[in-house]
């Protein structure tokens, strides 16, 4: 295996290991796997070029990692292990209206977050593959949360240190459509409170854990919370210390959630149809879990 830095500060393009490598169940898979698990924790970002992908290899490969989430509610994919993100209906296969709900969903992937920090349990990291790729547009931008953290100075890295934010799924499709979160999501998914750090237990590197979902900061007067949020998403989207991934066929990217931020870039929607699957590996303690909860029960959501 080889590895080509996608940026100055992570992200890499895996070589000579196929994602069937790693999905293959026995020694070999074991090596592969381990190989790549270590390029995970290092790069947060690993693209795959040239795969054959189908939904079962995608599983497959996936679940070498960690148990899979089962795609939320009222979401395309529910109950299964796939998130869909798609601007094609699937009963009439046209391509749907600005107004579609999926339209505005895509528009909520691309404000910047990362997955799932406001469900109870968090995920270690998600597989995207393209499955259609609009011919413009439509690129996934990274920012790494961790090389964001080491950018901090000593006195703002010691303030935050202990900080913990409040992240709800309503709260960032709020900012598309005051409705787009409906009811039956609002009651699945209730606001999750994190530290505003992981700590990478492999590594021992620590991380920001924001996205478009944090609302708050636990304990703090709203304008100041609001404000100070505002400055760090900012901070580690800073677009020096982006990577922007413009898909091929065959792209496969995988991202850790503990450590990065991303966001979808917009393509003409009304012209092209694009579709991308994505699997949502959950993290385990041995992921760190565990340290990422606040050290006290959060009074209030
Ligand atoms: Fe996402």
């Amino acid at each position: 295996m080889d590895v080509r830095p996608l940026s100055h500060d992570f992200g890499a393009e895996v070589i000579g290991i196929s994602l069937a490598d790693v999905a293959d169940p026995g020694a070999r898979g074991d090596e592969a796997y381990a190989l790549v698990r270590a390029a995970f924790e290092e790069y947060s970002v690993l693209l795959f070029r040239n795969q054959e992908i189908t939904d079962e290899l995608q599983i497959a490969y996936s679940r070498r990692f960690g148990p899979l989430e089962v795609a939320k509610v009222a979401s395309l994919g529910e109950g299964t292990p796939f998130s869909i993100l798609t601007n094609v209906d699937r009963a009439t296969g046209k391509l749907v209206a600005p107004d579609h709900k999926e339209s505005l969903r895509a528009k909520a992937n691309q404000l910047w977050h990362t997955d799932s920090s406001f469900k109870q349990h968090p995920a270690l990291a998600s597989v995207l593959s393209a499955r259609i790729i609009p011919p413009a547009g439509g690129e996934t931008q990274f920012a790494s949360q961790r090389a964001a953290w080491d950018r901090l100075s000593e006195t703002t890295r010691t303030k935050l240190f202990d900080a913990c934010v409040w992240h709800d799924y309503a709260h960032s499709r709020g900012q598309i459509a005051p409705h787009l979160a409906s009811e039956r999501e609002r009651a699945a998914m209730p606001p999750a409170c994190w530290r505003i750090r992981w700590r990478n237990p492999v590594n021992g590197r620590d991380s920001f854990y924001l996205a478009s979902h944090a609302y708050a900061i636990e304990g703090q007067p709203e304008p100041e919370s609001k404000a100070l949020l505002a400055e760090l998403m900012e901070h580690i989207t800073d677009p020096a210390h982006t990577y922007t991934h413009a898909w091929q066929a065959g792209d496969v990217v995988m991202w850790d959630n503990r450590a990065t931020m991303h966001r979808g870039r917009p393509w003409p929607a009304g012209e092209h149809a694009r579709l991308m699957m994505r699997t949502t590996i959950s993290a385990s303690d041995a992921d760190g879990v565990a340290g990422t909860r606040p050290p006290v029960e959060p009074a209030t959501a």
